[in-house]
């Protein structure tokens, strides 16, 4: 049975049980700062568990992209060297919220593993694991499906704490979690490994294929677990390792979706395809990880998701290296995974060239810094020593870019041990740094339970409010003095918390009546999906849990920046209408001063395309279009044609906004209430911001004003400099000045080789014997290229029998040039004589016998250089 297949059968299966298909989620999770990367089928639905979102479904199944490399959950390492790790897979999963629980979630798997019409594998192949006290599980397996008790395993706390098991299964160091019952497949005694639970489980013998977790608790940062609202039920099933069951191979890397991959490294690697290389199965996951996470938004840097998606890069570019290939291989396989999972997941095929582009040049960079730091770890070793210091592994990483696991993997190779302590301390040192100078911005993690903000922004600027929870720092308190910094809850808002690109609100918190507390508020941004934390300080007064306020945005600044939103929506439509439909955004960032907008395109836009962009989007402005937002289904949103931005995050329910018939983008931001309130819409920069994509920076209303202003201070301020009587004469005004210029330059240069050639006249007096023939080597004070020749040439005729060098200095650089009279150059060659001198002040050069030029970047050894000279040609003679 084929990998698609197989996807299919699974969601036909749970969806004739009554559960609803929904598409997989981005790799980057939405709303969720604790975690980094989507590494399970459930973290999409983690507000659902946690009580604080409702669907209209309570079951659900998905087959969803998921990324274990970094954080908690991290396979990186063993990828390669096991038959059934990967960095980039696909879990296929049924969710029950609050809906069924241990035994239908039980049940299920079973029917669908062996039932005849479903999977139908051998029963007595498949095995269980259930948690040490879980007796209702193993009961379940037991009783109702009638496994016998040799088959089912007790697993307790076997990772050094409670609730430190396999099979007890946590999302993160946060959130949902619960005790889990697995299932296994035994591939047979002739693979090497034995059963859970016993010494030699880690082998590939006994694989585990599904994990269904009982979803009870949510677990806070003290580690304490808290009981949720409603028991539910979490699954997940690694779909390459059911397909290796059912394709009857011994690893992942032999089913149809990766076999097909391990095969095009080994072509484009240049060796022969072998299951037994690990280079070429870490190249073939690899290529699915990098290629998913570039089409889900992220690109290679060197922090957070970018270092990861660096590093996996990286390592597989070396394990290309490894195999001999020492040329840009990588990006070309995008094209086999493209072909193989293209179906399955549009947006590869959709960002093909990008993905290409941005992996290949990862692959130049690399090249890059592979041979600058390869540099560094020989000089950081000389000496023969035998551990690299966390200093200069931190300053490899920090300066270079340079993997740490590349490093220890180098030091591993040459028997060198790492600091990797060290190396843990400059880190944190730096972390602690980056901290101390970003803003004061805090408000991902703090733990707050109570109810969600109602957000009245889109109607009103102000509004009645309680106090519902306050933090200083991230520790709730029951006040906040005056002076104190901290994050302020509300039931009731005007203020947008950042999202889609816009900048949260700024403003003030009163406490009614009198001189009452007030607080100013510098940023908005969501603690949780629906609630929202008012970060600033205490600027009078002190605020209390339980007071009423007032909350009063800052509307100066929201207006303008619903300008720059408005705008955005209007520029992203005209970048298709005159670039092309290709234009997809790839960020965004709008906020009072200015909009900022990521897109993709291949090259730069044109002045005369600026241009028309701008055109397009003021005569939107000056039509003067309605804008309306209306909250409908996501399907029907996407079927009115609404552009969804691809790896964000929307609910079920979702806001369109329109302009007309213009612009019609789902979007959660605040906006203008017809396209006239923008005033004027002016692009200011325009540039690439990494492989294929452009960014745009563009002004409106006020903004846009000062910036035409300033430009016509600027002009004017020029034309007053120039002595021109109008704007329109700066241009020819510098158009002759230039020429003027040109012709004092000529008339310089001929100047100096006039000056250059009678201070030749005298140098010729300066020449001295050597072993009988004349020597000179000067250096001439201003000369240009020219002028050192034309001197040059004097000099021969005047001292008639002569080897010289002659110099200059000038701009970090020195020009020589060497002749020697026709009578010597049997003894003495012009190019050598040159190069003597040119190879101490770190050049080269050369030329005919009798006359030689060359240059040099070190002029402060010239001096030394030329002093030489005597002794060298008395050596030839
Ligand atoms: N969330 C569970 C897992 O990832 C099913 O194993």
């Amino acid at each position: 049975m084929k990998t698609s297949e197989i996807r299919q059968k699974f969601l036909d299966f749970f969806a004739s049980k009554g559960h609803q298909v929904v598409p997989s989620s981005s790799l980057i999770p939405g709303n969720d700062p604790t975690l980094m990367f989507t590494v399970a089928g459930m973290v999409q639905f983690k507000d659902v568990f946690l009580g604080f979102e409702k669907r209209d479904y309570t079951r659900a199944t998905t087959s969803q992209k998921c990324l274990r490399a970094g954080g908690k959950h991290n396979d990186l390492e063993n990828v390669g060297y096991t038959a059934r790790h990967h960095t980039f897979f696909e879990m296929l999963g049924n969710f029950s919220f609050g809906d069924y629980f241990k035994h239908d979630a039980i049940t299920y798997a079973w029917e669908f593993l062996t039932g005849e019409q479903w999977l139908a594998l051998p029963k007595e192949k498949l095995m269980v694991t259930v948690y040490a006290s879980d007796d209702e599980a193993f009961d379940i397996w037991h009783k109702t499906v009638g496994l016998p008790v040799e088959k089912i395993v007790r697993i307790g706390d076997n990772k050094g704490a409670a609730y430190a098991s396999d099979n007890f299964w946590t999302m993160g160091d946060t959130g949902p979690c619960g005790p889990c019952t697995e299932i296994f497949y035994d591939h047979g005694e002739e693979v090497a490994g034995g059963p859970p639970g016993s010494p030699d489980e880690d082998g590939d013998r006994f694989m585990e294929i599904w994990n269904n977790v009982f979803m009870q608790f949510n677990r806070d940062e003290t580690g304490t677990l808290h009981p949720l609202p409603k028991p539910s039920v979490d699954t997940g099933m690694g779909l390459e390792r059911l397909s290796t069951v059912l394709q009857h191979v011994k690893s992942n890397y032999e089913t149809d979706a990766l076999a097909c991959l391990v095969r095009a490294a080994a072509r484009e690697t240049g060796v022969e395809y072998s299951q037994s290389v690990p280079s070429l199965k870490v190249i073939a996951d690899h290529i699915r990880a990098c290629s998913f996470m570039i089409a889900d938004g992220i690109l290679p840097s060197n922090e957070g998701r970018g270092y990861v998606l660096r590093r996996i890069a990286r390592r597989a570019i070396r394990h290309g290296y490894k195999l001999g290939q020492k040329g840009l291989f990588f990006h070309k396989i995008v094209a086999d995974l493209v072909e193989e999972m293209g179906g399955a997941y549009p947006e590869l095929r959709q960002q093909q060239a990008y993905i290409e582009d941005n992996l290949r040049a990862e692959e130049i960079r690399f090249a890059e810094t592979l041979e600058h730091g390869m540099a560094l770890v020989d000089a950081a070793l000389q000496g023969g020593k035998t551990r690299m210091d966390g200093a200069t592994i931190f300053k490899l990483y920090d300066t270079f870019g340079f993997p740490v696991d590349l490093t220890a993997d180098i030091c591993r190779e040459r028997n060198i041990e790492v600091d990797m302590d060290g190396f843990e301390r400059e880190m944190n040192a730096q972390r602690e740094r980056a901290r101390a100078a970003s803003s004061f911005k805090m408000t991902g993690n703090l733990e707050y339970a109570g109810a969600d903000t109602r957000f009245h922004g889109y109607e009103t600027a102000s509004v009645d409010a309680k106090v519902l929870a306050l933090f200083k720092g991230s520790t709730p308190v029951e006040q906040l003095a005056e002076g104190d910094e901290g994050v302020v809850v509300l039931d009731d808002t005007a203020f947008y918390a950042e999202g889609g690109g816009q900048v949260g609100d700024c403003g003030e918190i009163s406490v009614s009546g009198g001189v009452g507390a007030l607080f100013d508020v510098t940023d908005t941004q969501k603690i949780k999906a629906a609630t929202f934390g008012h970060s600033g300080r205490v600027v009078r007064g002190a605020l209390h849990v339980g007071d009423t306020v007032q909350a009063t945005i800052d509307l100066h600044k929201r207006l303008a920046t619903a300008r720059n939103h408005s705008a955005t929506h209007l520029l992203h439509a005209a970048l298709r209408h005159v670039l092309g439909s290709h234009v997809a955004q790839k960020g965004s960032l709008v906020n009072a001063e200015r909009t900022r907008f990521d897109f993709a395109h291949g090259e730069p836009v044109s002045a005369a395309q600026i241009a028309e962009i701008e055109r397009v989007v003021n005569r939107i402005v000056l039509h003067n279009v309605e804008v309306s937002a209306n909250v409908m289904a996501y399907d029907d949103a996407i079927r009115a044609g609404a552009i969804a931005l691809f790896g964000e995050k929307y609910g079920d329910e979702v806001r369109v906004l329109k302009m007309g018939e213009f612009s019609t983008e789902l979007c959660g931001g605040t906006h203008v209430k017809r396209t006239g309130d923008i005033g004027f819409f002016k692009i200011v920069a325009e540039g690439g911001v990494a492989a294929g994509v452009r960014r745009i920076e563009a002004v409106t209303g006020e903004g846009a004003v000062a910036y035409a202003q300033q430009q016509e201070s600027l002009l004017k301020e020029a034309a007053g400099a120039l002595k021109a009587q109008s704007s329109e004469e700066v241009v020819s005004r510098i158009g002759s000045l230039q020429d003027n210029l040109k012709t004092l330059e000529k008339e310089l240069s001929r100047l100096k080789a006039k000056l250059a050639a009678s201070a030749g006249d005298t140098l010729a007096d300066s020449a001295v014997e050597v072993g009988g023939i004349k020597v000179l080597a000067a250096e001439l004070e201003g000369a240009d290229n020219t002028a050192l020749r034309e001197t040059l040439d004097k000099l021969k005729d005047k001292l008639k029998s002569a080897a010289i060098v002659l110099a200059a200095k000038g701009d970090g650089k020195v020009s020589l040039v060497a002749g020697v009279t026709a009578d010597l150059t049997g003894k003495i060659k012009a190019g050598e004589l040159v190069n003597f001198v040119a190879q101490q002040v770190g050049g080269k050069g050369g030329g005919r016998p009798d006359m030689a030029q060359a240059g040099g970047t070190q002029p402060e050894k010239l001096a030394e250089a030329l002093a030489g000279v005597n002794a060298w040609v008395s050596g030839k003679l």
